[in-house]
């Protein structure tokens, strides 16, 4: 699709918000939420390759999600390990990117996330998973390898480049779903002067339309950088 249609669009970010009272609208548990949701997400990534967008970030889980029940946590790793089953049977031809600090995950998720990320790694548009991810702890892990590589003065290239996102470009479009109007410890390097959309729509509510219209909207707001 043309460089219009996507009014140079490379990179887009979703706080995929709204799971739980989706479903608890529907008297059902948040566990059903997320199941939806996993779908939802599927659908979007799919529409953002078809629209021709190079990079889509999700906000899947961060690291203050461990405080939810146990049950709700187990759940949204199985559907985690599903996605990956299913990405690295697939013939997709992007790559996938894990966001955040892998060793909270067991030996076998961690390796399968790894295989993913090693079976994709030479495609050029770019699936990333914040999972176990904080915007806080990205940048403390980032100056922390800094350190470590001998580093003694950081700049703000050496942090870009640290970054568990240093593969892409920062977002220029963040959308959060679900009616709260705040970034939950998302991309805070990152987001400096990204494009925000907030939406009341629920995340497993969300469309390719509604996604369209945020685009449309994207493209006729003035991105100055801090210039005139
Ligand atoms: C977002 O939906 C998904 C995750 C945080 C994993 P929520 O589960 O936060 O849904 P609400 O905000 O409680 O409705
Ligand atoms: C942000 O949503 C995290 C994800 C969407 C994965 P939360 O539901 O955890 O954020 P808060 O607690 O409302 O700020
Ligand atoms: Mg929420």
């Amino acid at each position: 699709m043309s460089q219009s249609k996507t009014n140079g669009l490379n990179h887009i970010a979703f706080i995929m918000d709204g799971n739980g009272r989706w479903a608890k609208k529907r008297h059902k548990k948040r566990e059903y939420g997320h199941i939806r949701g996993a779908e939802v997400f599927r659908k979007i990534v799919r529409h953002c390759a078809d629209l021709g967008i190079d990079a889509v970030t999700v906000y899947a889980f961060s690291t203050e999600n461990w405080k939810r029940p146990k049950s709700e946590v187990n759940a949204i790793m199985s559907l985690c390990r599903k996605y990956i089953d299913e990405a690295l049977a697939s013939d997709a031809e992007a790559s996938v990117v894990f966001l955040g600090d892998k060793s909270a995950f067991d030996a076998k998720m961690r390796s399968e996330m790894e295989k993913l990320e090693a079976k994709t790694a030479h495609y050029r548009k770019k699936i990333c998973i914040a999972f176990n991810y904080g915007g806080h702890a990205e940048i403390v892990d980032a100056v922390n390898a800094l350190i470590a590589g001998g580093k003694t003065h950081i700049t703000e290239e050496d942090i870009t480049g640290a970054i568990y996102s240093g593969i892409v470009p920062p977002p220029d479009i963040i959308v959060r779903t679900g009616g709260e109007y705040r970034l939950s410890n998302f991309l805070l390097w990152q987001s400096a002067y990204s494009e925000l959309f907030f939406t009341e729509t629920l995340w497993p509510d969300f469309t390719s339309d509604e996604l369209d219209g945020i685009i449309e909207e994207f493209g006729k707001r003035k991105r100055r950088f801090g210039g005139v």
